[in-house]
């Protein structure tokens, strides 16, 4: 393979802990890669007034590919609080640098897999037939609009008077139009045709690739009959040139209602930021949460790899850690199917899984245990037992 260079941000809390045992998973599959490290996060925010550093952008931009961790964000008024002495008051707000990146780099493609590993004790089970229990075979994979509708961040409180003016112009304001403007909060959702266009056609595209025979559309067109409207038009559309793929249309509700009913019946997902920030959520829910939710951030040019979780500061500075690594490891292999590293990709998945499935090493989250430094006694594998597990089957 051709030695790579991969931009690294561990960010906060546990973001600190997993990613270094990332690198060490790619490290022993023969990976060859420099490591460039790039601030992001708190302390950044703390001590410069900016959570994303212009280098660490110069950095993404120059490589392409990165590997992030985990950022701690707080609420306005709280991160002013703690910004040092001398940049108070001087005018600046905290941001979410990770949903700033992927604005930056038009990161508009979040891929989610969510995907059961035999023998985990996490897995989703329900009642069958009689006093049957299953456990269905969860093998969804989430595509989630990554940079518009309601997390656009067009929004008001108090909305300007053209802005009231603009939306007077439709029949269905009248009811509004008498709150006075403090009384009066706005979120928009736009979407746009190219990016509709663009996650419904990747969607099917990976589908065809990874062998699954389904697509879902999950929206509400019914209701949000513009924004929704168009993303299964589009669908539909995309779905044209794979004949030998179904497209399923279903409504975000009903669609979490079912989630427990045959969560084994769906392959690839679409939807839009929002819902598709909630139905990724309630598939992982099924196949382990947040110790195995992966995912990728893909624009055309670069490519970002997180997991879902966040910095988890309770576990930060325990010793030794007991996070589970595995979200994360799974995100650097994201990364190397993306690099086209496929085949190692593989072995690193085969390694997890026979991991899972053989069920020696389990991390406090496996075991069900409260998280904490008595995890351990209590026989949870700490993090980097869990990576050595999973490097001991590279084979
Ligand atoms: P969190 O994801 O950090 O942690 C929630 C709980 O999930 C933890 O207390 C722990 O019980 C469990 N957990 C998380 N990761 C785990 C792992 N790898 N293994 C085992 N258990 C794990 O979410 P929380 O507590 O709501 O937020 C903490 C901070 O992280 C906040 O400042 C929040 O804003 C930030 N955050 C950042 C995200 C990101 O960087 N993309 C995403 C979500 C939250
Ligand atoms: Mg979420």
């Amino acid at each position: 393979m051709t030695r790579r260079t991969v931009v690294i941000m561990p960010g906060d809390g546990i973001g600190n802990v997993v990613l270094p045992e990332a690198l060490r998973v790619l490290e022993a599959a023969g990976f060859e890669a420099d490591w460039v490290e790039a601030g992001i996060g708190w302390d950044h925010w703390v001590n410069e007034g900016n959570p994303l550093p212009e280098r660490t952008v110069e950095l993404i931009a120059e490589h392409r590919v990165a590997l992030f961790g985990a950022i701690t964000s707080k609420p306005k008024d709280l991160a002013a609080s703690e910004l040092k002495p001398e940049l108070r008051d001087r005018g600046f707000v905290y941001y979410s640098p990770i949903v700033a990146l992927r604005q930056r780099f038009d990161l508009d493609i979040s891929i989610r897999p969510c995907i059961a590993f035999p023998g985990n004790p996490l897995n989703f089970i329900r009642r069958g037939p009689g006093d049957t229990i299953e456990e269905p075979p969860v093998n969804a994979v989430i595509f989630r609009q990554n940079t518009e509708g309601l997390y656009g961040g067009v929004e008001w409180t108090d909305p300007p008077p053209e802005v009231r003016a603009a939306l007077a112009t439709h029949p269905k304001f009248a009811r509004f139009a008498e709150v006075p403007g403090p009384d009066l909060a706005i979120s928009t959702r736009i979407f746009t045709r190219p990016a509709c266009r663009r996650i419904c056609e990747e969607a099917f595209a990976y589908a065809d690739a990874h062998g699954y025979s389904s697509v879902t559309i999950c929206e509400k067109p019914n209701v949000l009959r513009e924004t929704s409207g168009m993303m299964v038009e589009e669908g539909r559309k995309a779905q044209e040139r794979y004949p030998h793929i179904q497209l399923w249309e279903t409504n975000i509700d009903a669609q979490m209602m079912w989630l427990t009913k045959n969560p084994e019946d769906y392959g690839v997902i679409v939807a839009g930021n929002m819902f598709g920030d909630i139905i990724s959520d309630g598939f992982a829910g099924l196949v382990g949460g947040l110790g195995f939710a992966a995912s990728a951030n893909i624009g055309r040019e670069v490519g970002v790899f997180e997991p879902t979780h966040g910095s988890a500061p309770k576990y930060a500075e325990l010793d030794p850690p007991i996070v589970n690594p595995i979200a994360m490891i799974l995100s650097a292999v994201m990364m190397l199917d993306w690099l086209g590293e496929k085949e190692m990709a593989e072995r690193i998945r085969t390694a997890i899984a026979a991991v899972i499935a053989e069920g020696k090493v389990r991390t406090y989250d496996m075991l069900k245990l409260r998280g904490g430094p008595e995890a351990i006694a209590r026989g949870a594998a700490t993090t980097t037992q869990m990576t050595d597990a999973i490097i001991a089957k590279l084979g």
